[in-house]
C-alpha cells in the first residue's frame, strides 16, 4: 500500500491496495489514521461489487441508512437504504434509476440535518465523464482557522439549524415551515471526536439559520461563513477516474458537484458509515 497526498489541503492517493480483498489490520489501521491526516481519501483502481463495497465501510462503523424516504427513492435495490446511485443512468423507459442525476450541487455534509450524521462517506466510480462532474471538498478544518476571531468569539458554542429537502441548489426557507423537512440544530464549531481538532460545521445547501439572532444578522454572518467555506485556496477538486473508491469526513469537510454534460454517463455508488454519537461544540 502506498499513500501519496493529492494536495497540501486535503485528500491522499493510497495504491496498491484491493479493497475487495481481506484487509489486514495494519492496513486498516494505516488507512485510518491517513483518514484522520488527510480528511479525503482515493484508492486508485478499485473493482467492487455494492456487497465489497459495505464490507469495506463495515471495517469503520455499521453503514448508515441514506436520508431520501423510501417514497422518494428511485433505486430499485438499495440495499434497505444502505446504498445509493448518484447517476443520471436511466432505465428503457428513459426514467433515471438513481439519485442527483443531473446538475451543480452546492456544497454540504451528508446527513448533517440528522441528529447523529453519518462520519463517513463512501463512492465508488463505476462511470464518470470526460469532462465535468469533479466533486470539490473543501477541509473544515482550516475553514474554521479562517474565521474571524471576533466572528469565532460571537458564534463559541452557538448552534444552527441544518434542513433538508433534497433540493440540488436551494435552502430550506424555514420561514415556510418544516413540517415533514428533516431538520436538527448542530453547534456552529465543533470539536471532531476522533482527531479532537475544531472544524466549522456549517454548508450552504443545508444550513438554514443560526440560533438566537435576528434573521437578518443570521443571514449575514451565515454569508460570511459559506463564502470562507468555500475559498478555493482550501479545497481540494477531484478529478474522477473510473474505478476510484473514495471516503470523505463529514465532520471536517464539506463537498459540492460540479455541473456535467447529461449525453454521458456518469455513475457514483454510495454508502455511509453512520456517526457513533452527536456533535459536541468545541470548548
Ligand atoms: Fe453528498
Amino acid at each position: 500500500m502506498k499513500i501519496s497526498p493529492l494536495s497540501n489541503i486535503a485528500g491522499a492517493e493510497i495504491t496498491n491496495i484491493d479493497l475487495a480483498q481481506p484487509l489486514s489490520d495494519d492496513d486498516l489501521g494505516e488507512i485510518k489514521a491517513a483518514w484522520n491526516e488527510y480528511v479525503v481519501l482515493v484508492f486508485r483502481d478499485q473493482e467492487l461489487t455494492a456487497d465489497d463495497q459495505l464490507a469495506f465501510a463495515g471495517k469503520f462503523g455499521p453503514t448508515g441508512e441514506r436520508g431520501t424516504p423510501v417514497d422518494r427513492r428511485r433505486e430499485t435495490d438499495d440495499y434497505g437504504g444502505a446504498v445509493m446511485l448518484v447517476t443520471n443512468k436511466k432505465d428503457d423507459e428513459g426514467k433515471y434509476v438513481g439519485t442527483i442525476p443531473e446538475g451543480e450541487l452546492w456544497f454540504h455534509s451528508d446527513l448533517s440535518y440528522q441528529e447523529i450524521p453519518h462520519m463517513a462517506t463512501m463512492l465508488h466510480a463505476v462511470a464518470v465523464p470526460d469532462t465535468g462532474g469533479n466533486t470539490m471538498f473543501a477541509n473544515m478544518y482550516l475553514a474554521y482557522e479562517n474565521v474571524p476571531a471576533k466572528l469565532k468569539e460571537k458564534l463559541a458554542g452557538r448552534r444552527a439549524l441544518h434542513a433538508y429537502d433534497f433540493a440540488t441548489t436551494e435552502r430550506v426557507d424555514v420561514d415556510k415551515g418544516l413540517d415533514e423537512i428533516q431538520n436538527c440544530w448542530q453547534p456552529i464549531f465543533i470539536r471532531h471526536p476522533e482527531s479532537g481538532r475544531t472544524a466549522l460545521y456549517v454548508s450552504r445547501l443545508m444550513t438554514a439559520v443560526i440560533e438566537g439572532l435576528e434573521r437578518s444578522e443570521s443571514d449575514e454572518i451565515l454569508a460570511t461563513l459559506f463564502d470562507i467555506s468555500e475559498d478555493p485556496n482550501i479545497i481540494y477538486e477531484h478529478k474522477w477516474q473510473t474505478r476510484d473508491f473514495l471516503m470523505a469526513d463529514n465532520r471536517c469537510s464539506i463537498h459540492a458537484r460540479q455541473d456535467f454534460p447529461q449525453d454521458q454517463l456518469r455513475l457514483l455508488r454510495r454508502c455511509t458509515v453512520k456517526g457513533s454519537e452527536t456533535l459536541s461544540a468545541a470548548a
